[in-house]
């Protein structure tokens, strides 16, 4: 599969979401983030692709918003090549829908198939703490996919590393940022580490929406306002187009205003 830039700019945009690591919250950032999106566009727009047969975004994502689209395709050992090329094929015939959305939840592990496909989107998050625990094995995934964007010299996917399950008060990202910084990534905005996703995993909808929940809410809108604007809107495509960003491998979101003018 070979998309010109052209159509990963204009035709519907595939996110993936995506980490050799286990449990830095790759699920939870791929329902949230189509909840978040489904504030700002037409429900009908997004599609979510669960290929972890865990289930976890299926199952919970269909409780709390049905009128988001949800395919489950699980990519396993077994089912690697067949569900591989289904997830393929269903980002190929949506790439002429502009303004759509696609995304893809992906189990931990490494498939070397499905990192070429990784290779193929548009952008791709990468959760993790910014514990050592996970930031090694998350800066190896970096680096290859670094190496597969290398490889066609293209700026695509975008990679987005997002912070998450941040203790409250850290407001120091310097080690991640120092350690990122020979790779070309974007740092998002962080998430905290909320005792209420728990409430969501327990099927407490209403709970974990209420309008006294402040901090998911800010966390989750200000990470869906992110996304809005530099992924779907197109602003890292400026940034990737302008000769500025060879001198700024991390982006962190905080330092946004001042250091992209
Ligand atoms: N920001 C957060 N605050 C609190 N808990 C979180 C947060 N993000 C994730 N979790 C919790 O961490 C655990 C792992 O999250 P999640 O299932 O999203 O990770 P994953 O990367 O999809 O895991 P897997 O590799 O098993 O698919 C879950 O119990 C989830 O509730
Ligand atoms: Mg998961």
């Amino acid at each position: 599969m070979n998309y010109s830039s052209d159509y990963l700019k204009n035709g519907a945009k595939s996110i993936f979401v995506a980490n050799v690591k286990g449990g830095v919250g790759k699920s939870t950032l791929s329902i949230m983030l189509a909840r978040a999106l489904a504030t700002k566009m037409a429900p009908e727009k997004i599609t979510v692709i669960d290929t972890d047969l865990q289930r976890t975004t299926t199952e919970f994502l269909t409780a709390s918003n049905p009128e988001i689209n949800i395919e489950f395709l699980p990519i396993t050992p077994t089912f690697e090549n067949t569900n591989i090329s289904l997830v393929q094929q269903f980002v190929k015939q949506n790439m002429f829908k502009t303004g759509h959305v696609i995304i893809i939840d992906t189990p931990a592990g490494t498939s070397q198939r499905l990192w070429n496909l990784v290779g193929e989107s548009y952008t791709v998050l990468i959760p993790t703490s910014i514990s050592n625990a996970d930031l090694a094995p998350t800066e190896s995934f970096i680096r290859s996919m670094d190496k597969i964007k290398a490889r066609y010299n293209k700026i695509y996917p975008h990679l987005v590393v997002c912070p998450n399950r941040i203790p409250f008060g850290q407001k120091d990202f310097s080690i991640m940022a120092k350690r990122l910084a020979n790779h070309d990534v974007v740092i998002g905005p962080a998430i905290r580490d909320l005792a209420s996703v728990r409430h969501f995993y327990n099927g407490k909808f209403a709970k974990f929406d209420h309008q006294d929940n402040i901090n998911a809410k800010e966390d989750f809108s200000h990470f869906g306002d992110f996304i809005n604007k530099f992924v779907l809107k197109g602003q890292l495509d400026k940034i990737y187009n302008n000769d500025v960003h060879e001198a700024m491998n991390v982006v962190p979101f905080q330092k946004d205003k001042k250091t992209r003018k």
